[in-house]
């Protein structure tokens, strides 16, 4: 999607389509003012006859609007003046960038900085602008014989007040869209299905994404034998019953100006089929068990998004991926397997695989040294019960690394909410035979599986992202979300500033 930042009267932009949002209350913003002026008053008019009600998320196209360059008008509701907020915004751009990748229009014209919001500035809003158009132009057809249409709409001018946030609205224009961009490669990844998506299709990503990245990602794929040697147990026993492979793939992106500074380190799971294994699932919907890999997705869209957007900070992203499927030589309930840290585990329930795999990816990472470790993870249908597709689960061992988190998760709307982590819940994973089991009972399901991960994260600030509902929609619209890429990416350019901060004090 191209881009640029305009500050020309709107009236006069030769465009396919300009884009005006209008609140329910009050007067018009900027650029539809000076629409309004242009053009015979079209819309008050529209107003106030009552033929456009600018309720959130309403969009009215104009086929034909005297006085204006624009060949299109499309006029967007942003509901009342009092309620609008980020998500309110969000939600006009969707539904905007939704309706314009159906038009038969390549470029649009788009006034959304002029919707102001109290704490976000103008590079803010043309993130947000940006990242919407590109995940509304987003196709998944690759399995289709047909190739679905792709939307004709390729180029998105910002209009803008005031030329002397031009470089600002730039600046968030390009997050924005590498962000997109990220998210929908997530999506991709995680649309895919399992006979395609195996942990080493993830591995060959892995590797392609190195080879384009113009020497700033190195990539190492640990095999199953690597794997052994090293004495990863655990998450080998999650792959023993499928003809798949398990990998541990590592991805080093170096951009800190000092090679040692202290890395952040992702960790995807990246169970690309999880049929539960012997404690086999129902059969009802266990098709959406292939976007069990969405976790290790958001990991491949933010390292695209980083790719994209160099920050000067390092980072690792640790994927780890395995199918999880019942067979002779499948891990068992009671089976007790040595984790890379040397706890040792009795696996109750196979069905908790993503733990397994998950613990020793964490061993793994201490060997960064890291500054921070995050996890993302479809970790537990209990967190889909609690939080819904609207919050990520978000589970910490460090109180400032959760609320950077919580922070990255508002600024990006991709927002998380923060589950305890108390020692109370620990004793759930008391085991009669192992160092502990892998599940907690049902009570607080989510948080014992967190608790899992956090015996193993004890070397490092850690956090653990519980993606079970936010991960992909179910249902007619069933896709992968993409998040929390918006969250991650946020997060990790934010560590920028905050390293310079520490580099002047
Ligand atoms: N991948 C699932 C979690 C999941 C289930 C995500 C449904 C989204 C929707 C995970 O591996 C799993 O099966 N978890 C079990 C844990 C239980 C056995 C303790 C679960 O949540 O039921
Ligand atoms: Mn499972
Ligand atoms: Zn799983």
């Amino acid at each position: 999607m191209e881009f640029s930042v305009i500050t020309v009267n709107p009236a006069k932009v030769e465009t396919d389509c300009l884009v005006v949002p209008l609140f329910e209350d009050g007067d018009l913003l900027s650029a539809a003012a000076r629409l309004d002026d242009a053009s015979e008053r079209l819309i008050a008019q529209l107003l106030e006859r009552g033929d456009f009600a600018p309720e959130l998320a309403n969009v009215q196209l104009v086929p034909f609007a005297p006085g204006l360059s624009g060949e299109r008008l499309m006029l967007v509701g942003l509901g009342k003046r009092e309620r609008f907020n980020e998500g309110s915004l969000r939600k006009a751009l969707d539904a905007a960038f939704a309706s314009l990748a159906k038009l038969p229009v390549a470029s649009a014209a788009v006034a959304f900085t002029d919707a102001t919001l109290d704490d976000r500035d103008i590079a803010w809003s043309a993130q947000m602008t940006l990242e919407a158009a590109i995940r509304a132009v987003y196709r998944f057809d690759q399995c289709k014989s047909t190739p679905i249409p792709a939307a004709a709409l390729s180029r998105v001018e910002l209009i803008i007040d005031d030329a002397k946030h031009s470089e600002a609205a730039e600046a968030g224009a390009r997050i924005g869209a590498a962000l997109g961009d990220g998210v929908n490669y997530a999506r991709t990844l995680g649309n895919l299905p399992g006979n395609i998506c195996t942990p080493s299709y993830l591995a060959a990503q892995a590797e392609e994404m190195g080879a384009g990245s113009g020497g700033n990602l190195s990539v190492e794929i640990l095999d199953e034998a690597q794997l052994e040697t090293l004495g990863a147990h655990s998450l080998l026993s999650v792959g023993r019953g499928s003809e798949e492979p398990s990998k541990l793939i590592v991805m080093t992106y170096q951009g800190a100006e000092d090679t040692d500074e202290a890395p952040h380190v992702l960790v995807g799971k990246g169970i690309t089929f999880d049929s539960g294994g012997i404690s086999i699932k129902g059969g009802a919907g266990m098709d959406e068990m292939k976007f069990d890999m969405c976790g290790a997705a958001s990991v491949f869209g933010t390292m695209k998004s980083v790719l994209a957007l160099k920050p000067k900070i390092n980072v690792i992203a640790i994927v780890a991926s395995a199918e999880n499927m019942p067979d002779g030589r499948a891990i068992k309930p009671g089976d007790i397997v040595t984790t890379l840290k040397g706890l040792t585990v009795e696996i109750l329930n196979t069905d908790a695989e993503g733990r397994l795999v998950l613990c020793d990816a964490l061993t793994y990472a201490e060997r960064f040294n890291p500054a921070s470790v995050v996890d993302i993870a479809t970790l537990t249908g209990a967190c889909m019960i609690a939080l819904g597709d609207h919050a990520s689960g978000l589970f910490s061992n460090d109180d400032d690394l959760a609320l950077d988190l919580l922070d990255a998760g508002e600024a990006s709307w991709d927002r998380a909410w923060h589950m305890p982590l108390w020692e109370d819940y620990q004793q759930q994973l008391d085991s009669n035979f192992a160092d502990l089991a892998n599940i907690g009972g049902r009570p607080a399901g989510a948080i014992t599986a967190a608790c899992f991960l956090s015996r193993f994260a004890d070397k490092y600030p850690w956090a653990h992202l519980d993606i079970a509902g936010t991960g992909w929609t179910g249902g007619k619209q069933k896709g992968a979300s993409g998040r929390p890429v918006g969250l991650l990416t946020r997060y990790l350019l934010d560590r920028e500033n905050e390293h310079v901060v520490t580099d002047e004090t």
